[in-house]
């Protein structure tokens, strides 16, 4: 893990998230780029109209000056040859699946991947004919023990969802580079300020910037970014699939980037503070922090991100529904929700056994997802202090 963070270019990237993708001198000065609502975009003359799609602007779905103001931020920071703006994580998800497997084409999904991600597999990839592996999270250099002549794609998530484990991506994505297989992440978690997908060789990185992104909860949209190989075959998902982000959303995920930086240095000390705290008390049995040493794959994060976020999960040794109840019931400031990524602090109690079938969920203990928000983080101990204290009240 290394302190520095600079784009391609050697600036630092707080320097980069500060301005990139503005151009005040086309907005009247405006530093940030103004909401374009558009649909229709006329031309000037028949000359221009016969040059399309090579102008910049032709239909608002195919892209706004809104649109790439966020989509060239985010490339900046990814170190991608370009980025696309989705309508949300999910659809972002799908993009990448999409852009490479056809009936008859086998891919590679991590066990642990975001659940309705895993759902979008099952009830759309399958029923149009792709065969959809789950491969155990930690297989590492393994994977190439999987492959076959028609796998097309290995979609890697680290940390996975829910249970948090670190893959080792770098030795996953040298096994798909050898056998030609093309590779993709969700790289939610870290944002390209803990982790630089496209670095390590990956060729897709996929975000939901409803998350840290935009990181005030009140925005849905997703972000894919890739190599220059890979690039053609990405945005021509999204444009097939009609994706794109709303005006105000693309606004918000572009402003959202100016403040990524000590929003994420916040999230992360405060998480990485709490974490190690929990990890003493009694009522907790395991922390899952990659960043802390009981975090299955935390020799992966060492080895490859340059921080963490906000976003761990902890086991309980309480599992009984009474008591879990009464400690939700009751909390202060954290609030049970689907999220992470914003300005408040969540938590969440969706058990991650159902959704496993390479590497099944055996803990019997309760899981819960936590969020370290923007809230004083002594104030937060407290809260969830209380919290654990009824569950054996
Ligand atoms: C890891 C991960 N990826 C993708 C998504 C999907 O993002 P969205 O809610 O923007 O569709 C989520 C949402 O919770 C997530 O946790």
């Amino acid at each position: 893990m290394s302190a520095e963070n600079r784009d391609v270019t050697g600036k630092n990237i707080q320097t980069v998230l500060t301005h990139a993708g503005s151009k005040p001198a086309e907005y009247h000065g405006a530093v940030n780029v103004p909401v374009h609502r558009m649909s229709t975009i006329v031309f000037n003359s028949y000359d221009e109209f016969e040059k399309v799609p090579n102008v910049p602007y032709s239909y608002g779905r195919a892209g706004t000056p809104t649109s790439a103001a966020f989509e060239e931020a985010i490339a900046a920071i990814e170190g991608a040859h370009r980025s696309v703006a989705t309508c949300s994580g999910l659809s972002a998800i799908l993009t990448s699946l999409i852009a490479f497997a056809s009936a008859g084409d086998h891919i590679l999904v991590t066990d642990n991947c975001y659940g309705p991600g895993r759902k979008t597999c099952e009830e759309v990839l399958r029923r149009f004919g792709v065969d959809v592996e789950y491969y155990p999270p930690m297989i590492g250099g393994e994977i190439k023990t999987l492959f076959r002549p028609n796998t097309r794609l290995v979609f890697m998530e680290a940390p996975g969802s829910l249970t948090f484990e670190v893959q080792d991506i770098g030795a996953i994505t040298a096994a798909a580079k050898e056998a030609g297989i093309k590779t993709a992440i969700d790289n939610s978690w870290g944002t390209p300020l803990c982790l630089k997908p496209l670095a390590l060789g990956i060729d897709v990185s996929v975000m939901s910037a409803t998350k840290y992104i935009s990181g005030h909860s009140d925005v849905m949209l997703g972000v894919v970014s890739a190599n220059a190989s890979s690039w053609n075959a990405v945005k021509r998902a999204a444009l097939m699939m009609g994706l794109c982000g709303g005006s105000e959303e693309l606004y918000l995920g572009a402003r959202g980037l100016r403040t990524l930086k000590p929003r994420m240095d916040h999230h992360r000390e405060a998480a990485l503070d709490i974490a190690t705290w929990l990890s003493t008390h009694k009522a907790v049995k395991q922390v899952r922090h990659p960043a802390l040493p009981s975090c299955p794959g935390h020799k992966n994060w060492k080895k490859y991100y340059q921080g963490s976020s906000g976003t761990f999960g902890i086991i309980l040794h309480e599992n009984r529904r009474e008591n879990i109840a009464r400690m939700l019931d009751g909390m202060a400031l954290f609030s049970m929700g689907f999220s992470w990524g914003g300005f408040e602090s969540l938590l969440f109690p969706e058990q991650p056994g159902h959704a496993r079938s390479a590497s099944p969920w055996t803990e019997e203990g309760f899981s819960l997802r936590i969020h370290i928000g923007l809230e004083d983080k002594d104030d937060l101990k407290a809260d969830l202090d209380e919290g654990l204290e009824r569950l054996a009240a």
